[in-house]
């Protein structure tokens, strides 16, 4: 039997710290899989004219999971030919749902108490990028919500729920776009109802991000359009320690792309200041989806571990570096 494998990429600047150094986690975790490693990003782009070369979709779509740094935009606005990475990931492997978990962790930055799950619509909403000048000083975006793509990341969103505590909150703004988010309110309604043992809420999305600073213990399972669920969950990871922490999973009609909530973060890449947390929660999540659950729970446990010990990076008030906070995790394994 030939050995399976996973497919790495790194992506533009942290994305080549924190994924090579969840290659090593995965090296010491002796778990039976090939590390494959495949090209994506700016750099890409720059190098061979393309962000996402078709090598590195065969080679995601030729493995079992995907472990995805993190790309730069053109900092120039848009530059003819590049397209995001992750975007096209997302819609040629109709990763419809994007998971970002936001739980409390051992560590001052974090509040108590905090277990929710993010499910954010991951193939409509603004997203879809038709944007036009109508005219010389008018811009104009398509906002694209489809009944079958609400309802789908609806029971999803559901019976995640129903696995968890059993509370559903979608969040929309149909009060004033009562077409697209009244349909999506509608449709993920419809969806969530056909699943047993879920308490569905609605709240408007301002309200929503009110009170997920003021009560965010409150939350179990949000449902989110695209937008607003990109939003609502960097505005989650801030309150259980930043964007350093914050994972995220694409998954849907095929293999999942697993990535770090955070970007390429250039203020401080190649500087050894990057957390890895947030890439190495992220393979917590991977591995779980691919059956490994014992070697999960052996990086969980060891990453709450150093995280009490209170070894960690700058952004969580240590003093390690990437590389250090690593083999401290690796360490404890
Ligand atoms: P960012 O997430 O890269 O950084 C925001 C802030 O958080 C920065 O101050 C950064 O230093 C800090 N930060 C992020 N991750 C961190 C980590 N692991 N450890 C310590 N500090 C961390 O977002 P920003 O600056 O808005 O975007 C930078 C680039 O990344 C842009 O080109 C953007 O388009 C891209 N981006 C890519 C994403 C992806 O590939 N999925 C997602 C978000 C942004
Ligand atoms: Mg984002």
């Amino acid at each position: 039997m030939s050995i399976q494998q996973l497919c790495f990429i790194p992506g533009d600047g942290i994305g080549k710290e924190v994924v090579p150094a969840a290659a090593e986690i995965v090296q010491a975790l002796q778990v039976p899989y090939e590390i494959v490693w495949a090209q994506a990003g700016w750099e890409c782009f720059q190098a061979c004219g393309n962000a996402m070369p078709a090598e590195t979709l065969a080679s995601v779509r030729a493995s079992v999971a995907t472990l995805f740094g993190a790309t730069s935009s053109p900092t120039t606005g848009a530059v003819k030919g590049y397209r995001s990475p992750i975007l096209e990931f997302r819609n040629q492997l109709g990763l419809y749902a994007n998971l970002r978990p936001v739980k409390s962790l051992p560590v001052p930055a974090s509040r108590a108490n905090i277990d929710m799950l993010i499910v954010r619509e991951n193939m409509e909403c603004l997203y879809i990028r038709e944007e036009r000048m109508v005219d010389a000083d008018t811009a104009e975006a398509t906002r694209r919500i489809s009944r079958a793509g609400s309802h789908r990341i609806g029971l999803r969103a559901a019976q995640l729920a129903a696995q968890r505590r059993g509370r559903l909150t979608i969040a929309h703004k149909a009060n004033v776009l009562s077409v697209t988010d009244g349909l999506f309110r509608q449709a993920v309604r419809a969806a969530a109802e056909s699943v047993p043992g879920v308490q569905i809420e609605e709240r408007l999305v301002d309200a929503l991000a009110h009170d997920l600073v003021l009560k965010p213990e409150i939350f179990d399972v949000i449902v989110a359009p695209n937008l607003y669920g990109d939003i609502l969950s960097d505005l989650a990871s801030a309150l259980v320690g930043g964007l350093g922490i914050a994972p995220s999973a694409n998954v849907g009609a095929s293999v999942g792309v697993y990535e770090p909530v955070h970007g390429s973060a250039p203020d401080i890449a190649g500087q050894d200041l990057a957390n890895p947390t947030a890439a190495f929660q992220t393979l917590v999540m991977l591995l779980r989806d691919i059956g490994q659950s014992a070697a999960a729970q052996r990086l969980q446990n060891s990453l709450m571990a150093t995280l009490q010990a209170g070894d960690t990076t700058r952004d969580l008030g240590g003093k390690l570096g990437t590389r250090a906070f690593t083999q401290a995790v690796i360490q404890r394994l």
